[in-house]
């Protein structure tokens, strides 16, 4: 099944909004606040005037307070105008409404137009609304809320995809609106083909197709894509990944992506690596069949990591960049490994088997590896690790764990400024000793407590001494309901966030040498 590329057109324009020609506008409106009783206030007076005084009236009988997800839809009555349709989305206290609150409400209008047929829409932002992040967010707001996956039905295929969001702006469009408009449709388009890819059932999203949609999506004029096979693997020595694919008929595959600066010069390489476990049955220690269905998406980390380098490769950082994702099937025929198994890791530690459902963690230590093996000076893993986590934070953030406390920091500001929610979790020596094994060096689990946090130090014995952060997204990769800003399905958690990181590691090198 292909991914949907064709991406939503997205321009800024200033021409006065009466003359553009859309399927719906949406205005954000926001809670009244003491000294403005009336929606006369803030500039919404003309648009007011075009929908007859809906606004103002809704307003006055409370149908309309500008609460967060609010939606109000009304006609234009003002025959000169073009656009005849007008939804006013809630965006809570006006003081407040900064990227992460037009992320929000932008999301609420984009599931709107998909839901009303709207395949052109415009958005306007009142004065004043305007601050630095917006326009990016809004973008990235309506085309990851416009998203709608209807690739796997025949018949109920819902109604068009947004094909058009126009940028409505009063004055003179500044540049950075522009940039921010570019960037905002590029990271939201990545992630909603990281939704794509995470919502592809296992039979048709082998390792092998995971390789290729790789080849396809991210290579590029300043990135190459390299496929190791089982042959290449194994020269690799990847013992603990060779053990996680070897009960599934489907070969693993290890995707290398690398991004290259227009002028690369010395200085950090950064290595994205991310679990590609195309489905996760548990292996030998199989998984109970409640919801084993959602055990496809255990590849969220390693399509979060393909879809930020195709991002990375467009928004060109100024560093060079790594992107692994080891892909394999965790299943129990026959060859399967099973429970006290010792494999032999890349970097030629044992590791005792004690269950085959801690398989995640196996893969990826391998990839550290392999990233150390390419030059990088930077990781970050990522992956639905533990059911530990979600039991830890829930669905709301996603756990971060890593060394040193300042590559973490920098981990969790990227997040911050791209808005994806992460929470620190202690990587304390203490847990380690949980891994302690009676036949190898150490074991691949380490009992009930903290089970997000032992399956990170194991992680961590396969870094090398390097700055190295660990993403754990079982409860963020994907919606257990939907809601208003969101479907229920595959989140793209992480595409964002990483595809920032570059640009944040960069950014602290320059501070380095300049002694800051
Ligand atoms: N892929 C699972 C973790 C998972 C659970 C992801 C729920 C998303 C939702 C992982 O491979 C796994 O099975 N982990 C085990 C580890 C245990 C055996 C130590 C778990 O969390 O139960
Ligand atoms: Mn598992
Ligand atoms: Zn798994």
């Amino acid at each position: 099944m292909q991914t949907t590329t064709d991406a939503t057109l997205v321009s800024c324009r200033t021409d006065s909004l009466d003359t553009i020609d859309a399927d719906m506008l949406w205005v954000p409106v926001f809670l009244a606040d003491d000294d403005d009783s009336d929606s006369d206030a803030h500039g919404l007076e003309p648009l007011d005037r075009a929908v007859g005084g809906a606004l103002s009236r809704a307003r006055a009988s409370g149908e309309l307070t500008g609460a967060l997800h609010e939606q109000f839809l009304t006609d234009v009555v003002d025959t000169a105008w073009h656009t005849r349709r007008v939804l006013l989305v809630g965006a809570g206290v006006r003081d407040r409404y900064n990227p992460t609150v037009a992320r929000a409400a932008a999301a609420t209008a984009g599931m709107a137009a998909r839901q009303r047929a709207a395949s052109r829409l415009v958005y306007w932002s009142p004065p004043g609304t305007g601050e630095t992040g917006t326009t990016q967010a809004v973008v990235e707001g309506v085309l990851l809320g416009a998203f709608r996956d209807t690739r796997f039905k025949t018949r109920d295929t819902g109604t068009a995809p947004l094909q058009e969001l126009i940028l409505a702006f009063d004055g003179p469009i500044d540049p950075p609106a522009q940039e921010e408009a570019e960037r905002g449709a590029i990271l939201a388009e990545c992630s909603n083909l990281a939704r794509e890819l995470a919502n592809e059932p296992g039979n048709l999203f082998t390792p092998r197709v995971f390789a290729e949609r790789a080849i396809e999506l991210v290579t590029g004029p300043h990135t190459t894509v390299e496929v190791l096979d089982e042959a290449a693997i194994e020269s690799e020595g990847m013992g603990l990944l060779l053990g996680v694919a070897q009960g599934s008929p489907e070969p693993p595959r290890v995707i290398v992506m690398r991004y290259e600066p227009e002028d690369p010069a010395p200085g950090p390489v950064l290595a994205l690596v991310g679990k590609g476990v195309t489905f996760d049955t548990g292996g030998i220690s199989i998984k109970p069949a409640a919801a084993m269905d959602l055990m496809k998406r255990d590849m969220s980390g390693g399509a979060a990591v393909l879809c930020a380098m195709r991002a990375i490769g467009r928004l060109a950082p100024p560093i060079r960049v790594i992107g692994i994702v080891p892909a394999a099937e965790n299943m129990p025929d026959g060859n399967a490994i099973r429970p006290g198994d010792v494999l032999t890791a890349a970097n030629g530690l044992r590791v005792e088997v004690l269950n085959t459902d801690a398989e995640g963690r196996l893969l990826l230590a391998d990839a550290l590896t392999l990233a150390q093996r390419l030059g990088a000076t930077h990781m970050v893993d990522i992956a639905t690790l533990t059911g530990a986590v979600v039991i830890a934070l829930g669905h709301h953030t996603s756990g971060l764990i890593g060394t040193p406390p300042e590559w973490v920091e920098t981990v969790r500001r990227a997040a911050d400024s791209a808005g994806e929610e992460v929470w620190p979790l202690p990587p304390l020596e203490a847990y380690a000793a949980q891994l302690k094994s009676e036949t190898a060096d150490l074991a691949n689990i380490g009992g009930r407590g903290g089970g997000a946090i032992t399956a990170a130090m194991f992680l961590k014995a396969f870094s090398g001494g390097l700055p190295w952060a660990h993403l754990d997204i079982a409860g963020t990769a994907w919606y257990e309901e939907s809601a208003p800003s969101h479907p229920k399905g595959a989140s793209g958690v992480g595409v964002r966030m990483l595809a920032e990181l570059p640009f944040a590691l960069a950014r602290e090198g320059a501070a380095e040498t300049k002694g800051l």
